[in-house]
This record gives structure tokens, sequence and C-alpha cells, in this order.
């Protein structure tokens, strides 16, 4: 093995290894109300340690994991001070590993949403993806981020920077690509992810989280009471695959309209034809355009009093309002089941299917650039 291979490594375990003692440390007390134990969660997947981190402070305690460097809870005070986990997952890493697909909590990519067709052409040179969705490409593939393990490079109570390394090919797309989000806590209860990632040869990239949030916390059997509210004007009109149709279509007098906050029940099943193809709703929303990173969406539970405000320096928005779910997925932690419409996510992002709609903001990535994102969760009672 190469000496600075090996010195990596080592810094890397005792990284691990700390950071896991910092945890352990205050497990007993401080963890209390957190149905996930540290210990039961160690897994081993693809011959790789998996393990549970956690971030804490006044306002929030996080714990992630590094399979698939995502979140696995998310614990925020709500009225009288109650501790509610407000995103579904599991109680072990296998559970996450079986159930990859539901993508609960993960950083999705290479390319998070749809790629149409699963394929794409960049520069003359034509790729194809995994398809794992019909004949599209959904959130990277079988072989995204999602489903990878990633290395913890740094860790403290309140921050935690994790990497990975996508060699040339993977799941079909071009480059050697390295990944690095950093998850951090901030004191007015803020948990924010940044993004970075740099490539060897042009390829497209477009990371997002894939968190399914219940406001009333996970396990409670709706979010249709939750008032939502989102700074677009349109949409992007999506086919019966949901690949988009090239079009943008005027928020202005449909159920796409959350300029005002609206309870997300409100309009779900009213007939509107992209509100069919979606099962209720699963669209981009174009976010408005503001300088850098913005305030671009507020959800608000009343039941639990808390607030989450979404904030970005990404165009797009997908707001997936749980169709897909049913009671007969697996059981979530502690067995809850998560059943029709009980979760949902917003995931910003640039728009689906990018790489074949050149008049969508464009998600190319060359050698010698960097790729950048940040997007903050901030939560407050009310
Ligand atoms: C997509 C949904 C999909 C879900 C899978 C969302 O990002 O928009 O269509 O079913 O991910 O968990």
């Amino acid at each position: 093995m190469r000496k600075n291979v090996f010195i990596t490594l080592l810094a890397a375990a005792s990284m691990a290894y700390s950071c896991q003692q910092g945890a352990n440390k205050r497990s007993a007390e401080e963890i209390a109300g957190d149905s996930i134990e540290q210990k039961s969660f160690d897994a081993a997947i693809d011959g790789k340690d998996v393990k549970l981190y956690s971030l804490q402070n006044e306002r929030l305690h996080v714990t992630l994991t590094n399979y698939g460097a995502r979140l696995v809870s998310l614990h925020v005070k709500g009225k009288e001070g109650k501790q509610t986990d407000v995103i579904l997952g599991y109680d072990t890493a296998e559970e996450f590993k079986q159930n990859a697909s539901n993508y609960y909590g993960a950083i999705v990519g290479r390319y998070g949403n749809r790629i149409g067709n699963a394929s794409f052409t960049l520069n003359g040179t034509a790729y194809e993806l995994e398809k794992n969705n019909g004949e599209n490409s959904l959130h990277g593939g079988k072989n995204g981020v999602y489903n990878k393990v990633w290395d913890v490079e740094q860790a403290s109570d309140s921050a935690i920077t994790l990497a990975y390394t996508s060699p040339d090919g993977e799941a079909g797309y071009p480059g050697t690509v390295t990944m690095k989000v950093t998850y951090s806590l901030t004191d007015d209860g803020g948990l924010v992810i940044d993004y970075n990632g740099s490539t060897d040869k042009e390829t497209v990239l477009n990371l997002t989280n894939h968190a399914y949030f219940n406001l009333n916390g996970e396990g409670d059997s709706t979010i249709l009471d939750h008032e939502l509210q989102i700074d677009a004007d349109a949409i992007t009109e999506v086919n019966e695959t949901l690949i988009p149709t090239g079009k943008s279509l005027a928020v202005a007098g449909t159920p796409f309209d959350f300029r005002k906050p609206q309870a997300i029940g409100s309009r779900i099943d009213t007939d509107d034809a992209q509100l069919k193809v979606g099962k209720g709703y699963d669209h981009n929303f174009e976010l408005v355009k503001g300088e850098g990173f913005r305030k671009v969406a507020t959800v608000y539970a009343p039941k639990t009093g808390i607030e989450m405000q979404i904030l970005t320096t990404e165009p797009g928005l997908q707001f997936y309002s749980g169709n897909f779910m049913t009671e007969t997925d697996p059981k979530g932690k502690g067995g809850k089941g998560y059943p029709f419409r009980s979760a949902f996510c917003l995931e910003t992002q640039h728009f689906p299917d990018a790489p074949n709609q050149p008049s969508f903001p464009s998600t190319v990535l060359k050698p010698g650039e960097q790729y950048t994102s940040k997007t903050e969760y901030r939560f407050s009672v009310r």
C-alpha cells in the first residue's frame, strides 16, 4: 500500500473513531428519546464500516450515517418543548440497505430526479444510464450515491463532512467524480447541507437530499394538514412517466399555486391533468430567481407548531407528496407504518432531465470547475 494512502486511511479511521467516541460519550442522557441506538446501527456494507454519527446543539439533534451520506433522525422541539423526530427512516443500517430505493434521508445522484430514457448525449457521445424507473433513470440509478458507503472526512458535534469518489462510468455516468457533502448545525435552528464536486472529464451532476418529512412526527398518518408556501410562479410540466415536456406551466389559478400558504391537502385531489400524472404533487417548482442563497419555501404543521423554512442556491424544488407510499411498505422506525401521503419531500435541485433539455439551467460540470450547492432546513416553533 502506498504510504500516503495508508496515512489517509489511518486518519479516516481515527476520525471515525473519535467521532464515535464523542457521540457515545453523550449518548446516555442526550440521545434519550431518540429511538435509534448507535451500537445496534453498526454494519458492514460492501466491505466498509457503516456507523451512526450525531450532531447536536440547543435546537436540533440529528443522526446521520455514512451509508448514502444520509440523515437518519432529526429531532426538533415542538410546542411545549416536545422532542419530535420529523424524518422517516429505519432503526438499522441493514433496513436502509434493503429498502435503498426509498431513498430515505439520502444524498441522491449523480443525477437527483429523472433522466428520460436513461440516456443523454454530451459533446457528441451518448451515455446509457441504469434504468430503475421504467425506461427512465431515477436518482442516479441502482448504483446511485445513495447506495454507496461514504468516507467520513471530518466530524465534530456540530458538523460532519462525508466524501465519495464515483469511478468513471459508474451507473453509466462519465468522469471520475469526487463529491463532498457537509452537514452542519447553526445556532438558530438550521441544518445546512453544503455540496461540492469535481470531475476529471466533462459530465453532469445534480445532487440533493431526499429526506421524507412529517412535521407532526414520523409515523403520523398524514401531511395533508401541513401548510406549504413555495416561491414559484411556474412548475415544469411532465408527461405520464414524469419526464419534462419542455414546457413551464404558470401556477396562477391552479392547485400548484403555493405562493401564499395552503394546506397540502386542500387541492391535492382536484381534477387536474398534472396532479393525475403525479398521483398528487410530484413536480419541479421553478423557483423565483433571487440573489444566490435565499429562502424559497416554508412548511408549517399546526399540530406540533413546527415550522421549517428552506433556503437554497438551487433553481428548482421537487415537491413530492408521498403518493407512492403504501401501508404495505416495510415498517419504519420502531415498527411504525408509513402510509400513503404520510410524508413529503422538498428536494432542492436543478430541473429534471436537464441533460436532455437545452433550455433548462445547465448541469454540466467540466474538469477544473467546482460544483457547489447549498441548502438549509431551518426549524422554529410557533
Ligand atoms: C420522486 C418520486 C419518487 C420518489 C421516490 C421523488 O423524488 O419525485 O416520483 O417516487 O422520489 O422516493
